[in-house]
């Protein structure tokens, strides 16, 4: 054994600067008891380094319409039993109000990726319309926007930053789903038009920090072949690129995916593996946002909560007009497609405060390491 392996868990822990095989020692924990100290300390971390607020996104899936055939993706263009839908550029300003309304703060714009330049006028109208419609007292620069539609050029990142009148505060989340190139590779080796290759994932995630945005990125968790090595690197990869935020979640299988027959982790130890990702990166980078991703919620009733508890500041609430939700199955039994008709705050008031944070209302809740590097 070395020496590093052998060190008490507790002095690792109190460290602020982790070797490669600490944060592999991290994202492997299982003893319950290990486990507990990992969560606390990540818990405490981010207590110190962010506050107490966990911060509201409410997510609006505007399109499932994708030009992309990612493997691991139920929504992927050859997946034909698909029903397509766009919302109404009405009904997406209706959400966007409903959420004004309710002390959300902040919206997250995700749809599937298309590069077509009607797609992208029309996105930028959108924006354009939102902030417009949202500027108020409490929020001078409009309801936060976070955009997820995938890789698409400097020139279109600039425009919508352009077009959300708030271009230095406009965010992006853009997960890299693997640092690992042969990982990444075969979780997209779908030849065309559309091949996705990691590089030019990097590239993009480049250009939207040089465009002025809040840029996020992230992984999935459990991929079939992916090692603890793997997720090592996925930390040091987020470190090296300076990101903003962090969304990450469990690797599900997906019916209408094209790795399904590959299957997935049992539950109870990816779940762990899962809060042990979460943990570990927030030890690693302490001051930036971290998402407790539907996935989670998913795999656990609970999931949200308890990624909270592990060191999660950010919750994305589902606001979907309920009709199309079901449509927006990234993987097999979705959590909160079937649930209530528009997402409560209430609700997520007791989300937060099981785990004794307070719900950040009516605040952009921007990202600590976003406003230090831009100060
Ligand atoms: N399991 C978990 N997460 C998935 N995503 C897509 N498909 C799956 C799946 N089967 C995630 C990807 C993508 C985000 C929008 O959803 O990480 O970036």
């Amino acid at each position: 054994m070395t020496a590093t392996s052998t060190k008490p868990l507790s002095e690792l822990l109190a460290q602020t600067e982790f070797s490669d095989d600490d944060i592999v020692r991290l994202l492997g924990l299982t003893d319950p008891e290990e486990c507990e100290a990992l969560r606390q300390r990540a818990f405490d971390v981010t207590t110190e380094k962010t506050g107490n607020n966990v911060y509201l996104r409410g997510l609006i899936e505007v399109s499932n319409i994708c030009t992309a055939n990612c493997r691991y993706c139920g929504i992927r263009k050859d997946n034909h039993t698909v029903e397509r839908y766009t919302l109404t550029e009405e009904s997406i300003v209706a959400c966007a109000l409903h959420a004004l309304k309710e002390g959300y703060g902040s919206i997250a714009i995700q749809a599937g990726e298309r590069r077509d330049p009607k797609w992208i006028a029309w996105i930028s109208r959108l924006l354009e319309r939102i902030h417009k419609e949202t500027v108020c007292e409490e929020l001078p620069t409009g309801l936060g926007v976070t955009l997820s539609l995938g890789e698409q050029t400097y020139e279109v990142y600039k425009e919508w930053a352009e077009a959300s009148g708030n271009p230095t505060g406009l965010r992006y989340l853009l997960r890299i789903e693997s640092s690992n190139p042969r990982l990444f590779a075969e979780l997209h080796s779908t030849p065309g038009k559309h091949e996705k290759i990691l590089e030019h994932r990097y590239q993009a995630l480049r250009d939207l920090r040089r465009a002025g945005y809040q840029v996020g990125t992230g992984v999935m968790i459990g991929l079939p072949g992916q090692t603890l090595e793997d997720l090592m690197r996925d930390i040091r990869t987020f470190g090296e690129m300076g990101a903003d935020m962090i969304g990450m979640g469990p690797y599900i299988t997906s019916n209408g995916a094209d790795m399904t027959a590959l299957g997935m982790m049992e539950k109870r130890p990816l779940m762990q593996l899962a809060l042990n990702m979460i943990s570990t990166t927030r030890l690693v980078m302490p001051d930036i946002n971290i998402a407790a991703a539907t996935a989670l919620e998913t795999l656990e009733p609970n999931g949200r909560v308890r990624g909270i508890r592990h060191g999660c500041n950010v919750i994305m609430p589902n606001i979907t007009p309920q009709t199309t939700r079901a449509s927006y199955q990234l993987y097999d039994n979705k959590a909160g497609t079937e649930v209530g008709p528009e997402s409560n705050v209430l609700v997520e008031r007791n989300i937060v405060e099981m785990t004794g944070r307070t719900l950040g209302l009516n605040l952009l809740g921007s990202s600590r390491r976003w406003a230090a590097r831009t100060a």
